[in-house]
């Protein structure tokens, strides 16, 4: 069994490396969007609206606009024409909330953008957008929890692409339900949840003639550059956005939201750089957040365990302007063997901001849902969770047809348990003490998509001995700096020290989506090609220098290695540095570019491509005082070969931590008076932190997936986040007898806990 890695090599692929841009992030000097500042820069401040379903009747802004340093109080009247944005082809044109800001006066959302305050300082534009006088007709806003599914047709739009609303099917899964021996019907609900990266959200926008530049924190810079392009009618090539570093997005930066078109509809009209940084509390309003999700799963099984019908129909909310689709039933189809499947969604209007990706969108909620039902289905056939999905393990992937590229789950099972002590699970409620509290034991298993995006990068070989990659993605915290430096140098075998790296601007050749955790397998290909045509280059440099050793040689006769040429008859223990022969050509440099495809969506995919993974988790319970902690993890990841175990295991850390959250503790509450999100601000709005996260295990399984690209590398920002609300969940139940069904765990929803210690 190829396990967790670490084994010592030359090469920095799979090898555990700190991150390249660290001390710059550590000494405060990396530039994230709102660092760059520019001579005679504006500050903007928009106003939001304070109702959540009606109509401005009067903008009163007379007092604002005589206020010190005031330049502009911007409205639908005089912030000029901004277009919409429409969906292109591949990832292009993405945008979830279309409506351009100030596009007619209703209002739709509590927190909607209806003015914007220009000023030298940005307390100057704040203390005028206060100032603005807004008078309203309103009516009631619905923000109403319980979801029922709006009249929508069996082909919806959604903000990528037509969905049919029944997503899957398989044999008859009404007649198997109807006919099953063992039966389980249950709703599970999933609250919103506001990403809250620590970096907030902002634009800083400048232009030159017909120019413009974004400094914006994007998962998606090109995406960003089209939309804009569209939004102020320009070709793109005159759209320049640059993130050279983020805090972090979660999903919630991979799309542009109103902000930026209103900082760089500002910009334009006062003929200055504007800055529009975001409030923590419009991150809560304006910027997207986790739909709530209400998911009814139904299960038909035999006594013995085998599946034979499995539905899951659910509903999740959305704006009043949006197409966002929350796939909750990503994982269904594929994940167990069952001939009759049902996975069907509906949609919920409601009055608040959009909801978008994040972290895991669709899966994490929906695993939530379907693993919870595996465990309730385990617990009332008497079998062990564990077993009951081994028992259902399918052979390929049912829904299509075809093969998995490479699926260990059953292996992350085996270690899982064997790691955690699983087999010391006493099943019955309450009967597990440790150091006076009561135990409880529970699991859950884990998937995500694994794909490419297309990808565009160019590797230098340069005459100092150094290398540079370059490549059009963005390096949200997740350390893709370091894997573009790993991967150039594994490629030229400079060492990561002397590797330059370019991301973050629209600039560079096209990178992929920081997103759906597809940035690394994306590139691998694309920065190899451009490696082997710069060294091309190089050969072909070596044999037409005059004095070089290999001046008459034929380049298919060299080879390249670790950074020397050599000639292949020779092998490689002489060898000529790469930069002696640059210097002995007078070249300062030889590139190469490089590109791979996307293969994210295919139509007829020969393999099903996914991660896998699972967790096991301890909960400590002391009934006396109603307090229940997670106190174990463990975490055991199928995500193809780990470039970085370092970053890696960082990456399945950080999802479990907000696992934690997920479970215990994250929603949005929306105020049915006013439509607000009344929690939002890191005070009321309650994540996971330090003290709530026990030691946490996590051990990757590391087979490379061969169909991603030629490192085996899949993804795994997301995977870490399936699965585990519905392993803590499982064991709050083990630990107090009562099943929570509706996230996060309450302690009142425990306070009817049977166990007594
Ligand atoms: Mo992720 S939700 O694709 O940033």
């Amino acid at each position: 069994m190829p396990t967790t890695q670490e084994t010592p090599t030359a090469s920095p692929i799979g090898r555990k490396t700190p991150r390249i841009d660290g001390p710059l992030k550590v000494s405060g000097t990396a530039q994230y969007a709102s660092d760059f500042h520019f001579p005679g820069m504006l500050y903007a401040v928009p106003v939001e609206a304070t109702i959540a379903n009606g109509r401005v009747e009067k903008l009163d802004t007379a007092a604002a606009e005589k206020m010190p340093g005031v330049r502009a109080i911007f409205h639908r009247a005089n912030i000029g024409k901004i277009f919409r944005s429409a969906l292109g082809n591949g990832m292009e044109g993405i945008c979830i909330e279309r409506r351009p800001p100030f596009d007619d006066d209703v209002v739709r959302y509590y927190g909607q953008y209806i003015a914007l305050a220009v000023a030298d300082t940005f307390e100057a534009a704040k203390g005028a957008a206060d100032a603005v006088r807004v008078t309203y007709d309103k009516n009631k806003p619905n923000v109403e929890n319980d979801l029922k599914a709006d009249d929508d047709p069996a082909v919806i739009e959604t903000t990528y692409g037509p969905e049919h609303r029944l997503e899957s099917e398989r044999g008859d899964a009404d007649a198997a339900f109807a006919s099953a021996p063992v039966k389980l019907d249950q709703t599970y609900v999933t609250p919103a949840e506001t990403h809250n990266p620590i970096e907030l959200q902002g634009a800083t926008a400048i232009w030159d003639g017909s120019m413009l530049t974004l400094y914006e924190e994007s998962q998606a810079i090109f995406n960003m550059r089209g939309v804009l392009a569209q939004m102020f009618g320009l070709p793109k090539e005159n759209v320049r956005v640059i993130t050279k570093f983020v805090g972090s997005g979660f999903g919630s930066k991979l799309w542009p939201w109103t902000h930026c078109p209103l900082a760089a509809a500002a910009a334009r009209q006062l003929g200055k750089p504007v800055k529009l940084v975001l409030s923590r509390k419009m991150m809560f309003q304006t910027a997207g957040h986790r739909a709530r999700t209400q998911q009814r799963v139904r299960l038909g099984a035999t006594p013995e365990g085998k599946l034979v019908s499995l539905q899951h129909d659910y509903v999740y909310h959305r704006s009043m302007l949006d197409d966002y689709h929350e796939n909750c039933g990503e994982a269904t189809a594929f994940q167990y063997s069952v001939p009759n499947l049902r996975v069907k969604f509906g949609r919920a209007k409601r009055n608040i901001g959009s909801p978008s990706d994040m972290r895991g969108p669709g899966a994490v909620p929906g695993l939530y849902a379907t693993e919870s039902a595996m465990n309730e289905l385990a617990d009332q056939l008497k079998i062990d969770p564990v077993r009951l999905r081994v028992l259902n393990e399918p052979k390929i992937d049912e829904s299509l047809g075809i093969p998995f590229s490479s699926r260990h789950y059953l292996e992350c099972l085996e270690l899982g348990a064997e790691k955690f002590g699983w087999s010391k699970r006493k099943p019955e409620v309450g009967s597990m003490k440790g150091d006076g509290l009561t135990l409880g034991w529970g699991m859950a298993g884990a998937a995500w998509v694994a794909a490419r995006f297309a990808a565009e990068a160019s590797v230098e070989l340069r005459n100092d001995g150094t290398t540079r990659v370059a490549c059009g993605t963005q390096d949200i915290g997740t350390g893709t700096y370091t894997i573009l430096a790993q991967l150039a140098s594994e490629k030229t075998g400079v060492p990561l020290d002397k590797v330059e790296v370019a991301l973050g601007d629209t600039s560079l050749p096209e990178g992929p989506v920081s997103g759906g955790s597809m940035a690394t397998a994306s590139v691998v290909p694309a920065v190899f090609a451009a490696a082997d045509n710069a060294i091309t280059s190089l050969l072909t440099v070596a044999t037409t220098t005059p004095g070089t050793p290999f001046e008459k040689r034929q380049p298919t006769d060299l080879a390249f290695e670790a950074g020397r040429v050599f000639v292949k008859a020779d092998g490689p223990a002489g060898g000529t540095p790469f930069a002696d022969l640059l210097k002995r050509a007078n070249l300062r440099l030889v590139t190469g570019s490089g590109k791979s495809e996307m293969t994210f969506g295919e139509k007829k995919p020969k393999f099903s491509t996914h991660s896998f993974g699972c967790h096991f988790v301890e909960v400590t319970w002391q009934p006396e005082i109603a307090r229940l902690r997670v106190n174990r993890v463990v975490t055991v990841i199928d995500a193809g070969r780990i470039i970085n175990p370092l970053a890696g295991r960082n990456q399945i850390e950080g999802a479990v931590v907000m696992g934690i959250g997920m479970a215990l503790l994250e929603h949005t509450t929306y105020d049915p008076q006013n439509g607000a999100p009344i929690n939002s601000n890191l005070a009321d709005y309650i994540v996971a932190v330090n003290a709530d996260v026990p030691k946490l295990e996590v051990h990757f399984l590391d087979y490379p997936d061969k169909v991603l690209n030629q490192l085996g590398a899949r993804g795994i920002g997301e995977i870490g986040l399936a699965g585990i609300a519905a392993a803590i969940t499982a064991a709050v139940h083990h630990a107090t007898g009562v099943r929570v069904r509706e996230l996060p765990v309450k302690i009142e929803d425990l306070l009817t806990s049977s166990v007594l210690s």
